[in-house]
């Protein structure tokens, strides 16, 4: 038997539990698959835009990209369509109530929630993923998240915060350096309010790797990589990234800045977006060697270093 109408998911985190006997209902009337994905509002991307291989990339576009598509709809904040989107660390849910197993990306976590019992991905009543596409993710993170064409090269892995402390540049700040080039790494907000520095709104640093030390001197822009900033009264701010990784705005530059914000680094590489608004321009400060985290609102520490795309 074939369904022909596809229950919208609602609000799948509040019922959830009552909508598991439904769920289960579903699963055994063995439904086609793929036949919920055609109402979608905005339909799944060709195999062009996705870097993944094409097993996967078909076990996605069938049970996820309907929520997971690089517009993300039907309650879903993520996109789960690059291999970049995958191996990002998981923004969580718990602004929705609900524990997640922590996981160092979303693909690890895409496998542990495909195999929940009870509210799992994709959320009832859509139906469950097949034992063999939950084995196509799994068998790709297992072999370290490689992409197309990388299978068994040897710098694959999937967790790309998951790197030694290293100074990638070999090079550090010296006393008599360019202003521009200062204390990459450090708390340019914070040091500027106290030290007489020109008050800062945003100021932050971009490097090669996870977890760099303080003062090293971090990914050279070249004039190709800008972080981009988007106030809460929607105004945008392109600040570029200079000779160090350094970026920053001026207080005077931006008198009306409104926060919270968005961010995100945009280089020839891609883009790396912060899933998260935040309300401290002082990126480095939660952007620490390790990762840190400075509001106490929210549960998560950042990952590490602002990484270049
Ligand atoms: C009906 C819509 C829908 C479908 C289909 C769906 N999801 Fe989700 N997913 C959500 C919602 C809603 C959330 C919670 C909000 C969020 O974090 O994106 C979520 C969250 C997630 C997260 C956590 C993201 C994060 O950063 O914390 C992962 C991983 C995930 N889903 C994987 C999948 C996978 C894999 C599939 C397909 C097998 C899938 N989802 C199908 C709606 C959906
Ligand atoms: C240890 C404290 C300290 C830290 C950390 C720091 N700064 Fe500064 N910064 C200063 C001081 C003090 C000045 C003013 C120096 C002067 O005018 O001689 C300054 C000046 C500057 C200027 C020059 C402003 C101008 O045009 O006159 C820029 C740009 C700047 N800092 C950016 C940054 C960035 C970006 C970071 C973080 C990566 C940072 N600073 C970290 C103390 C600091
Ligand atoms: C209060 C702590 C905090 C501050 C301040 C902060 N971030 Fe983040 N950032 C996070 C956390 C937590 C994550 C991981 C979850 C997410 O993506 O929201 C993150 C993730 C990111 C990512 C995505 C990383 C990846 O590859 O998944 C980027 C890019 C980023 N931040 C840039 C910035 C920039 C630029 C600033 C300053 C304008 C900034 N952040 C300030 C906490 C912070």
């Amino acid at each position: 038997m074939r369904l022909t109408t596809c229950p919208r998911a609602g609000s799948p985190w509040k019922n959830a539990r009552s909508t598991l006997i439904a769920a289960l209902a579903l699963v055994l009337v063995a439904v086609a698959p793929g036949a919920c994905g055609s109402d979608s509002a905005s339909p799944p991307p060709s195999a062009a835009t996705s870097d993944l291989p094409a097993d996967l990339q078909a076990a996605l576009s069938r049970r996820c990209w309907e929520c997971h598509g690089p517009k993300p709809t039907g309650g879903a904040l993520a996109s789960l369509v690059t291999r970049r989107e995958l191996l990002t660390k998981p923004t969580g849910r718990s602004d929705l109530g609900a524990t997640w197993p922590e996981a160092p990306t979303r693909a690890q976590l895409a496998v542990q929630l495909m195999r929940f019992d009870d509210d799992p991905m994709p959320p009832a009543p859509k139906p469950r993923a097949t034992d063999a596409e939950l084995s196509t993710l799994k068998a790709w993170v297992a072999a370290g998240c490689p992409a197309v064409g990388d299978a068994g090269a040897d710098d694959v892995g999937c967790d790309p915060y998951d790197t030694p402390v290293v100074c990638s540049s070999g090079s550090e700040w010296q006393l008599g350096d360019p202003l521009v080039n200062m204390n990459p790494g450090r708390n340019c907000v914070g040091c500027h309010s106290v030290s007489g520095g020109p008050p800062l709104a945003v100021g932050g640093t971009v490097y090669p790797t996870a977890h760099e030390p303080d003062n090293c001197r971090g990914s050279d822009g070249a004039g190709a990589v800008t972080v981009e900033i988007v106030d809460a009264v929607g105004v945008s701010h392109v600040l570029p990234v200079n000779g160090v990784g350094n970026f920053w705005l001026k207080a005077s530059d931006a008198p009306a800045f409104a926060k919270p914000f968005s961010a995100r680094v945009v280089g020839p590489g891609g883009v790396r977006e912060m899933m998260t608004q935040q309300k401290d321009g002082d990126c480095n400060a939660c952007h620490s060697k390790q990762g840190d985290n400075t509001d106490k609102t929210q549960t998560k520490k950042a990952p590490g270093r602002i990484v270049l795309p």
